[in-house]
């Protein structure tokens, strides 16, 4: 334990790329599993865990559809949810904007409003208990056709008062943003902001895509941008916000070590980078492993630090008072520490 890792944890953070359906623990799958009579191709925790050791995006998936399978009733999505976010409580993460897939479950059955509703019990339940504020983001898998996602955003009309707006994810190769244009300006009209994961395996033109034919609010991930100096400099120059995910990177061999990880040099280019976990029961690490295991691995200062966690705050969707609130919160746990 260094003295920056206590740094870290001491500072008032945000999370803004975060799926709850990869933040279910393999203790909760076994628990969910019995009580809802799901068999699982696994005999322990720990063979659970031993699985999950991945070479790209799409293994992973496959794992993390499967894993699905054991959310069933509005209470594990309540469970589900208030894990997490008394997870996040304890690495003094103040807000969070998280992802659900609800083609995950409506595609096995599970009606869009049993997830939705658990999911929104959990976040409230979990604001009451530890203070944590939220928003939710209906993300639309993009390996799907662009007609299943108009049904899921129609499937959400009588929510849209608790959904901040849509994004996109699953398999990103074969799949660009440009495919998802009609039903992402369908959302913008609803008055939705806008999300799309672009530039993790993807090449850089998904993520022009992402910005000229979505029109999006922040990208997530990103990384890939960093091949093309002109959209590096457009980035910056529209203070686009990239929701990076560094142990994520890691498992899904974006990066082939995190002492390769381009957060520092994010920075250095004038990216506004934040660090996010991601799927963290898949991928090893909650909100503070992220910032600890890559400051460790690429050798981040404490301004760098502070930089990033910024980043998040001013790019998270606060009111002006909450986010003055944790900006001041921030300047006095950076002086207390000086
Ligand atoms: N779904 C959950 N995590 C994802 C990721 N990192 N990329 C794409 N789709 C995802
Ligand atoms: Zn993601």
């Amino acid at each position: 334990m260094t003295h920056l890792h206590d740094f870290i944890k001491a500072l008032p953070k945000v999370e803004l790329h975060l799926h709850i359906e990869g933040s279910l623990e393999p203790e909760q799958m076994f628990e969910m599993a019995a009580r809802n009579g799901v068999s699982l191709p696994y005999a322990s925790v720990d063979e659970i865990r031993a699985a999950y050791d991945f070479n790209n995006l799409q293994e992973f998936l496959d794992l993390y559809y499967a894993g699905m399978s054991v959310l069933q009733t509005q209470r594990d999505f309540h469970d589900l949810t208030y894990a997490y976010v008394k997870r996040v409580a304890e690495n003094n993460c103040r807000h969070v904007e998280i992802f659900f897939d609800p083609q995950g479950h409506t595609e096995r059955g599970v009606a869009f409003e049993t997830v939705i509703d658990g999911i929104l019990s959990g976040l409230n339940a979990g604001e009451a208990d530890f203070g944590v504020t939220s928003h939710l983001i209906l993300s639309f898998l993009r390996h799907l056709s662009e007609a299943d996602a108009f049904e899921t955003l129609a499937q959400a009309e009588p929510y849209l008062d608790r959904i901040l707006g849509v994004g996109l994810d699953s398999s990103e190769m074969g799949h660009p943003p440009s495919k998802f244009a009609r039903v992402f300006a369908k959302a913008s009209d609803m008055g939705l902001k806008l999300f799309a994961h672009a530039g993790e395996e993807g090449p850089p033109a998904y993520v022009y895509e992402a910005l000229d034919i979505l029109n999006v609010d922040r990208i997530d991930h990103g990384n890939r941008s960093l091949e093309d100096d002109a959209l590096v400099k457009r980035l910056v120059d529209e203070e686009m916000v990239l929701t990076v995910c560094p142990l994520s990177n890691l498992k899904l061999c974006v990066v082939d070590d995190l002492k390769n990880h381009p957060i520092k040099t994010m920075l250095d280019l004038g990216l506004r980078a934040t660090v996010n976990s991601d799927d963290p029961s898949y991928f090893g690490g909650y909100l503070n492993d992220n910032y600890i295991q890559a400051a460790d691995a690429v050798g981040l200062s404490k301004d760098e630090i502070v930089t990033l966690v910024k980043n998040g705050i001013e790019g998270a969707y606060l009111d002006e008072m909450r986010r003055t609130a944790l900006l001041k919160d921030l300047s006095d746990t950076v002086s207390a520490h000086r």
